[in-house]
């Protein structure tokens, strides 16, 4: 590895979310783990270059894009911009956020593909699948439904069960049936394309030998080696988002195939954007092949969850290993969020969204900080706890922190026109300064934590020195004026310095401070430098405020409110198949909440007669509808009921909608509401029909 003087090249990434839900609490750890690692390593004055993008591909991506009735690339337009949005609203900074479903991946992924395939890694085999005979495709394990094999509990996911925690393949079902059109599904031979993961084992075994992994993943890996490795199958067969097999029609790569290479991609377009600067000035190139060939000098990092090893630890290094490109330097596996202890919960309103934080928060670093105070370098679970968060940003941030300035700027400034004079020698200062190789290594280490508890030791000291000093009492004293000027010069040479500790965490407050000090950005190497004599501040206005508690409640509450209105869509666990690992956000396995009657009551159900209906062109599944409900002018609504009705057998009958649904844009057009159906396995949809007497616009409650 470089020397401190020799700046390392580094390449870091983060998972990439998938492009059909919203960031929440859950995924930032990752992010703002990553995030605090990078802007450390910008801070040491290496290259960082910290790439990421929206996973796009795969069949839930698809299929949810098409019950809105928008297309795929407008779904994951629309996602791309939510997630930007709620990256940049965190300090996430990412060099580039791109997308896999980009023209730099796609070229890619083929190009690897093509290169696995001249190395022999590459066969074809027939399998057998569920297939939905009335969607016309096969079914992901995970839209296939049916009752669980062991505990009968109905309306089990084709890989396992969630009352009962059993694992198993889709034909053990009872009665199963396609979660997407809720027909039988039947059994249908195709042929597909497997990368040779048995042949690659030797390898595989070296690498993961070879310090690559932390302790942990590395045993785990080890059951892996035992059990054997199976060859990976990287094709699905259309309909599918994704990208196309080369000389394979009809065949798809897999979405793990390309997601990773997403990485590649993402800087690829980052090489790209840094030939020209934004004003149209030559820059200096970034050379993708320095970075990705197989010999490549320069360093690279996957940060992920633990749920996600398989495909890091295995499959992507021999994608990568056996298509000529360079290794990871590591993987950096973490474990899952809990919050309160527990999963986190749409019931008790702790899923909580990125954006919702972000309403009722407001202040991202918060929460940057209290992740950083409970990450390691290990992949244990850590817990948000919502009362410790208060009470730890409130004591060590405000009561800490902070305190060390707001104790003594105001006497700089009014007193010696924001004017400095130090001591020439303070311990409490030497002693802050000397834990920097401490610190460096502690961030280094991705020991956080550790990093915190010493910083807020170092706060602790520095408050002892101002409390000792008591420049409150110095200031109404005769004569002690260059006293107080030396203390006060002295703390404030101590909050400098913890700031600069504190800047991978807190880089907007960091930001506040050095234009409060009036000092260049703050980088590792100006932990040798002091404020000096003379050197002027500027007015210190206040920085931080509490957390009150009741903004908690407030985002609880919001969270219960908007997550029962809004389902977060179910985790995509066909998507992680290879381990069956519960993904952490997947809260939709829990028992449903209880509402109130005022929740009903905001729903608006009203008596409509169907005036008029239609097909509606290029649509599979709608029809539409217009709706009288004593309004003006009927509503016209999309109603997915095609598969069960002629339209003019609907013409002027009585049914019932929700009239305050928000208005949707759909592919066809507007959509002023939502008419009521009931189906499941068994059939449907069936519109409702209310009794005899009742009239449109009539509500129902
Ligand atoms: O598990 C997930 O959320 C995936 N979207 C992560 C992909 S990471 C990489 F390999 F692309
Ligand atoms: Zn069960």
């Amino acid at each position: 590895m470089a020397t401190p003087n020799s700046p390392r090249k580094i390449l870091v990434t983060s998972a990439l979310p998938y492009a059909n839900g919203s960031i929440h609490l859950g995924h930032l750890v990752e992010y703002i783990q990553t995030d605090i690692w990078v802007r450390f390593q910008k801070m040491q004055g290496h290259t960082v270059h910290y790439v990421c993008a929206d996973d796009t591909h795969g069949t839930p991506i698809m299929l949810r894009a098409e019950k809105e009735g928008i297309t795929p690339e407008t779904l994951i337009a629309n996602v791309h911009k939510e997630h930007s949005a709620d990256f940049s609203g965190f300090l996430i900074g990412f060099d580039n956020y791109y997308s896999t479903n980009a023209p730099e991946n796609k070229a890619l992924s083929q190009g690897i593909y093509n290169k696995l395939k001249a190395a022999g890694k590459i066969a074809t085999k027939t399998i057998e699948q569920f297939y939905d005979p009335v969607k016309n495709m096969f079914l992901p394990d995970r839209f296939i439904k049916g009752e669980c094999p062991k505990c009968h509990a109905k309306d089990q996911y084709g890989d396992s069960c969630e009352v009962c925690g059993a694992t198993y393949n889709p034909t053990e079902l009872i009665n199963a049936y396609s979660a997407v059109s809720g027909a039988a599904p039947v059994r249908k031979e195709t042929e597909h394309y497997f990368f040779k993961l048995s042949d690659c084992e030797d390898f595989l075994k070296a690498w993961t030998r070879s310090g690559t992994l932390q302790g942990e993943a590395a045993n785990k890996m080890g059951e892996w080696f035992e059990n054997g490795l199976n060859d990976w199958d990287i094709s699905r067969d259309a309909p599918y988002f994704g990208f196309e097999i080369p000389d394979a029609p009809g065949k798809y790569f897999y979405v793990w195939l390309d997601a990773p290479i997403g990485y590649m991609a993402s800087f690829k377009k980052l090489c790209a954007m840094s030939q020209q600067g934004a004003d149209g000035n030559q820059k200096v190139g970034l050379d993708f092949d320095e970075y990705w060939k197989q010999d490549s000098a320069t360093e690279l990092y996957h940060f992920i969850g633990k749920d996600i090893l398989y495909f890091h630890a295995l499959f992507w290094p021999a994608t990568l290993e056996f298509s000529g490109h360079r290794k990871p330097t590591q993987i950096f596996a973490h474990g899952f969020l809990t919050v309160n202890g527990e999963k986190m919960s749409k019931s008790r309103g702790t899923f909580i969204t990125a954006r919702s934080y972000l309403d009722h928060i407001k202040n991202p670093e918060y929460l940057r900080y209290y992740y950083a105070a409970k990450l390691n370098s290990t992949m244990e679970d850590i817990d948000l706890n919502l009362e410790d968060f208060v009470a730890r940003v409130n004591s060590d941030l405000v009561g800490k922190y902070i305190n060390i300035a707001s104790r003594t700027a105001g006497f700089i400034n009014k007193r010696f026109d924001g004017k400095l004079n130090p001591s020439a020698n303070n311990a409490v200062i030497a002693e802050i300064k000397a834990a920097a190789p401490l610190l460096a290594d502690s961030y280094a280490e991705r020991e956080y934590g550790k990093a915190l508890r010493e910083i807020m030791r170092l706060a602790d000291l520095a408050n002892g020195f101002v409390a000792d000093k008591a420049p409150w009492v110095l200031a109404k004293q005769e004569g002690q004026d260059a006293l107080l000027q030396e203390v006060c010069s002295d703390a404030l040479e101590m909050f400098r310095l913890l700031t600069l500790y504190l800047k991978p965490v807190l880089p907007k407050l960091a930001g506040e401070v050095e234009q409060f000090l009036n000092v260049a950005p703050l980088t590792w190497a100006v932990v040798d430098a002091s404020l000096s004599a003379q050197h002027s501040i500027n007015a210190y206005a206040h920085l931080i405020t509490r957390i009150e508690p009741k903004q908690i409640e407030a985002l609880t509450e919001a969270n219960k409110e908007s997550l029962q209105a809004t389902p977060v869509p179910p985790a995509h666990s066909e998507q992680r198949h290879a381990q069956h690992q519960q993904n952490e956000a997947n809260a939709s396995a829990e028992e449903p909440a209880y509402i109130s009657i005022e929740d009903f009551t905001k729903v608006d159900l009203r008596i409509a007669k169907i005036v008029n209906a239609e097909h509606v062109e290029g649509a599979e599944k709608l029809l539409k509808l217009s709706l009288d409900i004593g309004e003006e002018k009927p509503r016209q609504v999309f109603a997915g009921i095609k598969s069960a009705y002629d339209p003019a057998t609907l013409i002027g009958r009585l049914t019932v909608m929700v009239a305050n649904l928000a208005p949707r844009k759909m592919k066809f057009g507007m959509s002023e509401g939502m008419v009521l159906a009931a189906s499941d396995e068994r059939g449907g949809p069936y519109i409702l029909s209310p009794d005899n007497g009742a009239q449109p616009g009539m509500r129902v409650k």
